[in-house]
């Protein structure tokens, strides 16, 4: 690696060496002798043909075929990999090379260009007997899972994280358009926003760093709401952590939350309209743009998944059913993933939207209905297909007194003075939402397991890497 940047470095040098001394024709001469570099996403596309280009990347696989020998070598920059013919020489699947050479039209069907070899330069080796992927055996989620410093070099996992970065882009694009504000919320924070004890305590040789106990955000949600008081819309979207027990197939200790926060709204329908739309947009965007790294995922690691952004959302309430389950669904419990899970094949596996939960089990900040003898909060889930919730929001309690006395049972009041600040200067009627990244992302591809779609999956009792 070091040698062969070395090597480019000198080539560089020698011509803007050339170049002080003024000589076109020495210029002209070193432009010709300097292959271009491409990417491998450009080389598939026949950038370049006919031109003597040069290629960097992994061997993705090898097959020997009478005098020839046919390497696939992949950057990372697309699904498919570039084919090179080169005169038999030894390599093995999972070493580094630079290979030089001609792009050409390839007489072989399934891929239009090929590269023939000049010179291939081994810039790191890979002994194939302890590399733990083989060729042509495809690895489970599962098996390259034990790999994590090493499973971005599997053809899945590589197109996994293609998918996930235009995502990202895909969320922030839809918030740029629709003139949400991004606020860069902290993540060491002094608030529990859930109130619900799951946080990771942040000291210093097991003191305080701060003057007040400090932890790891479990939701930016407080302080978009402190920034709803100055703009009407606004978003964030970073690493959010729970200390919750996170072996299930879709919690982690760390993850990404989208959430948003809109003001002078005063019903859930504002709401779930940004839920969907946000939804929908960002899975068209990633079908749109990263359509052969989602194929592979619907053909080969999940197959038979399908996803569609325009497909129906159901708006219902729980429903009492005569199926029988191993937790409580009277008024008042908490939905489990078997009733999630429920709520969502009765509806015909879409998604569906669950409004005004028992005020009880929501935090201090959701909204009061004032209904009777339910007495419900103003609270929705979006609960997907495979997966369950997927997002969780509210519309904010605004009224002071009402918020005054929530906090004044638990005992919060001056914890939270800053809050009621906000509803004595300006207070508006206003709700957000969060969505967990990683579930949307299992959700569009139907990956049942959420360590499956983050570069380095954090949960209970393991941290590897
Ligand atoms: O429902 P939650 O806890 O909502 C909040 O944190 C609100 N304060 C958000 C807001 O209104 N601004 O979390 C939101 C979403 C969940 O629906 C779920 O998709 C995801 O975050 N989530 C997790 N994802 C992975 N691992 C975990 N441990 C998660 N906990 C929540």
């Amino acid at each position: 690696m070091f040698q062969s940047a070395a090597k480019t470095l000198s080539v560089a040098t020698t011509t803007a060496a050339t170049l002080t001394r003024g000589t076109s024709f020495s210029i002209r001469r070193y432009c010709q002798k300097t292959p271009a570099t491409l990417r491998v996403s450009e080389a598939v596309s026949g950038a370049k043909l006919g031109a003597n280009v040069k290629v960097q990347g992994w061997v993705r696989s090898v097959r020997p075929q009478k005098a020839n020998l046919f390497l696939h070598v992949n950057d990372g920059s697309s699904l498919q990999s570039l084919q090179v013919v080169a005169s038999s020489e030894l390599l093995t699947l999972g070493s580094a090379v630079e290979v030089t050479g001609t792009l050409r039209k390839s007489p072989r069907q399934r891929q239009p260009f090929e590269l023939e070899a000049d010179r291939i330069h081994v810039v790191g080796d890979c002994d194939p007997v302890d590399f733990p992927f083989k060729i042509k055996e495809r690895h489970s989620l599962e098996y390259i899972r034990q790999f994590p410093h090493l499973r971005c070099r599997t053809n899945a996992f590589s197109s996994l994280l293609r998918i996930r970065s235009e995502a990202t882009t895909a969320v922030h694009s839809y918030f740029k358009e629709n003139g949400f504000v991004q606020i860069h919320t902290p993540v060491i924070t002094s608030n529990d926003c859930e109130g619900a004890g799951e946080l990771f305590q942040v000291e210093v040789k097991g003191e305080k760093f701060f003057s007040v106990p400090a932890f790891l955000t479990v939701s930016g949600q407080l302080h978009l709401e402190v920034m709803s008081g100055a703009f009407s819309r606004v978003y964030t979207f970073g690493p959010t952590f729970r200390a919750e027990n996170s072996q299930s197939r879709r919690h982690l200790a760390e993850f990404y939350m989208v959430e948003a926060e809109v003001s002078f709204t005063q019903s859930l329908e504002d709401l779930t309209k940004v839920m969907e739309d946000m939804f929908r947009s960002a899975t068209e965007h990633v079908l749109a743009h990263c359509a052969e790294d989602v194929d592979l995922f619907h053909k080969h690691v999940t197959p038979g998944h399908r996803v569609s952004p325009q497909g129906h959302f159901a708006i219902d309430i729980l429903n009492q059913s005569s199926q029988k389950f191993a937790f409580p669904t009277d008024w008042g419990c908490d939905l489990q993933t078997e009733h999630e899970k429920h709520l969502v094949k009765h509806c015909g596996n879409i998604p569906v939207f669950v409004t005004d939960y028992p005020y009880d089990l929501k935090p201090f900040y959701a909204r009061d209905n004032l209904d009777h003898p339910e007495h419900t909060a103003a609270a929705v889930d979006l609960l997907v297909p495979g997966v369950g919730e997927l997002c969780g929001g509210s519309l904010r309690e605004e009224r002071l007194d009402l918020l005054k006395a929530r906090l004044g049972e638990a005992g919060l009041e001056d914890t939270y003075s800053w809050y009621l600040d906000l509803r004595r200067f300006g207070s508006v009627p206003h709700g957000g939402f969060g969505m967990g990244f990683e579930r949307f992302l299992q959700c569009i591809l139907g990956v049942d397991n959420i360590k499956d779609v983050i570069a380095f999956p954090r949960f209970s009792h393991s941290c590897p890497l």
